[in-house]
């Protein structure tokens, strides 16, 4: 039988793209389940849509553990209980470290909105509208070292909405929502296999 490959999906914030993916995996156009969702930030609206689901939800503050390297082995340790294969960053505002890095070497995937390698970090939207341009965009790409950087998988490019950070938002949002879903299958479909 054809098993499902499985995900973990990382999110600090209101969890739109964990959303879409997750209908992804329930319509069957994206050929995974996602057995676990982890935020750093037990507040953030991600917790309330993934409540809504049958998904094990874990919340850990990186500020409860002496280091990031004892956070992130907390992490791995539950990653291992859901056998989990790919870890898809959904809005997840923290650098990723060495000790994930190793556990999943191209296996963590990252959406953000902008046409990397350009306005990297926090508000790319806001970055972009500050500097001016006219077309921003939607990258999903591999998951290195850096602050969203690692190969790029796919780019979408997004008019920008002159002056209106909504509506440009939501027009990146709704790229997003269809980009990012795309990605992983093809990256599941190419890669299929069990994690380190
Ligand atoms: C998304 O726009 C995502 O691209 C961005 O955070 C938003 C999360 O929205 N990620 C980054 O900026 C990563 N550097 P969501 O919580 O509604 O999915």
């Amino acid at each position: 039988m054809n098993e499902k490959a499985r995900i973990a999906v990382f999110a600090s914030g209101s969890g739109s793209n964990f959303e879409a993916l997750e209908n992804a995996c329930r319509e069957g156009e994206l050929d995974a389940e996602i057995v676990l969702v982890m935020t750093d930030k037990p507040a953030s609206f991600v917790v309330e849509r993934a409540r809504l689901t049958d998904i094990r939800v874990v919340a850990l503050e990186p500020k409860a553990f002496p280091s990031k390297q004892a956070y992130e082995e907390a992490l791995l340790g539950i990653l291992r209980e859901e056998d989990v294969e790919w870890i898809a960053l959904a809005g997840y505002m923290r650098l990723i470290g060495p000790t994930l890095l190793a556990a999943y070497p191209s296996r963590i995937v990252n959406i953000h909105p902008s046409l990397l390698p350009s306005f990297t970090g926090k508000d790319a939207i806001g970055q972009a509208i500050a500097h001016g341009v006219k077309v921003t965009g939607v990258t999903v790409h591999l998951v290195d070292a850096g602050m969203d950087t690692g190969p790029i998988l796919a780019q979408v490019a997004v008019p920008v909405v002159e002056g209106d950070a909504e509506k440009t938002a939501q027009a990146i949002q709704r790229i997003e929502h269809v980009i990012y879903k795309e990605t992983l299958q093809k990256l599941i479909l190419t890669n299929g296999g069990v994690h380190s």
